[in-house]
């Protein structure tokens, strides 16, 4: 049932303040403002190193997890796509822990790497969406995201329940490895705390410039989307979600790499769409908007109030979010990259909920 919405997508993107706090309820004791049990179901104290594989939307959340645990928990990631990661014979370790993540917990590159770490003696945990899954039964602890079922093709409320998820493990894999100490994982748990009653507002605040801006970018060809830190992961999330259902050419690039090759693309006709909360990347990101502007590049930029004020450079649009500490930017940035994806499909009139070629469940390899 889509109830008011005209497709699922959108309904699952409205949805995302009720069941990102449905997963925080299940990681987080907001009374005590500590990351709870549930969070430990795998040892992350004991563990050398953690590996982490996944597809598509889901490798993309795993991306920004993998910043999240060598920052907070001091623990290095090793992360892969699995229809790399499974077979590429890495050496392995039984002392690394092994992360899956998947909305599904069906897909069959995914599970194929969960079983090779199995053999290789890890400790396993699966990130699902479907508690009753595959990847679910032949892992050693479940970490269910809660994001209720998703219809829609296009991977938006799982994608942040996932992160809210990895942002969870990851403080108390600090707090476990005493690299987050009892002042910080209050703080962090504090500003989890708020993300769903920011989520409303942002949705709120954003959706008419959302829809007006699709018109523009339903005239383009390609989009570029540039990102630093965890806003890499996202440019690279922003420009599946645009492909995949408006069937528009998109990249994701790492800011900095802008000057290694995608700049020769930079002219009037391909928007660039830079990603950057104020937050330690912010001067940096925007030398290299900089670069995109000097060469008559169109930008929008997605920033908050403070990067609003701080840059001066021109720009097509500029979509202004609150500020937010960083452990949460992740998820409110995805809210307005959701919705220009979601709104120029509706624009362009295509198969919003069941793009071509696309299946909700990829069980062959
Ligand atoms: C994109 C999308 C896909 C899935 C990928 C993995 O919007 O939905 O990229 O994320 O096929 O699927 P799961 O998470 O079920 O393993």
């Amino acid at each position: 049932d889509k109830g008011n919405h005209r497709h699922f997508m959108e309904k699952e993107i409205y949805e995302q303040p009720e069941v990102i706090s449905h997963a925080l309820s299940h990681y987080v004791d907001f009374a005590e403002n500590t990351i709870g049990p549930n969070a430990a179901a795998i040892d992350f104290k004991a563990a050398t190193g953690l590996a982490i594989s996944a597809c598509g939307t889901a490798y993309l959340a795993g991306l920004v997890g993998k910043y999240w645990f060598e920052r907070y928990a001091r623990l290095p990631v090793e992360i892969d796509v699995a229809s790399e990661f499974r077979y590429r014979e890495m050496p392995l370790s039984s002392s690394q822990a092994a992360l899956f993540i998947s909305q599904s917990g069906e897909t069959a590159d995914t599970l194929a790497s969960l079983r090779y770490c199995r053999d290789n003696g890890l400790k396993i945990g699966a990130v699902v969406n479907v508690r009753e899954s595959t990847i679910a039964r032949e892992s050693d602890a479940v970490f269910p995201i809660m994001a209720g079922p998703e219809i829609g093709v296009a991977s938006t409320k799982a994608f942040t329940c996932q992160l809210a998820v990895l942002a969870s493990l990851a403080i108390g894999a600090g707090k476990a490895r005493g690299t987050v100490s009892a002042e910080e994982e209050r703080a962090l748990v504090r500003h989890l705390a708020e993300m769903p009653r920011i989520m409303s507002r942002v949705l709120n605040l954003i959706q008419p410039q959302m829809e007006s801006l699709s018109r523009e970018l339903s005239k383009c060809k390609d989009v570029l989307y540039l990102g630093r830190g965890t806003s890499f992961p996202l440019a690279m999330e922003g420009a599946l979600k645009l492909k995949e259902i408006s069937y528009i050419h998109a990249e994701g690039y790492a800011a900095g790499e802008l000057k290694h090759g995608p700049i020769a693309l930079i002219d009037e006709n391909m928007p660039v769409i830079v990603i950057a909360p104020y937050d330690r990347f912010f001067e940096k990101t925007v030398s290299n908007m900089q670069e995109v502007a000097a060469r008559g590049g169109r930008i929008i930029f997605i920033t908050d109030e403070a990067g609003a004020a701080a840059s001066k450079l021109p720009t097509m649009a500029t979509i202004t979010l609150p500020v937010v500490d960083e452990i949460i930017a992740p998820m409110i940035f995805s809210l307005p990259i959701q919705l220009l994806a979601y709104h120029t499909a509706v624009f362009m009139g295509t198969d919003v909920d069941q793009p071509r070629n696309l299946a909700k469940s990829v069980t062959v390899e």
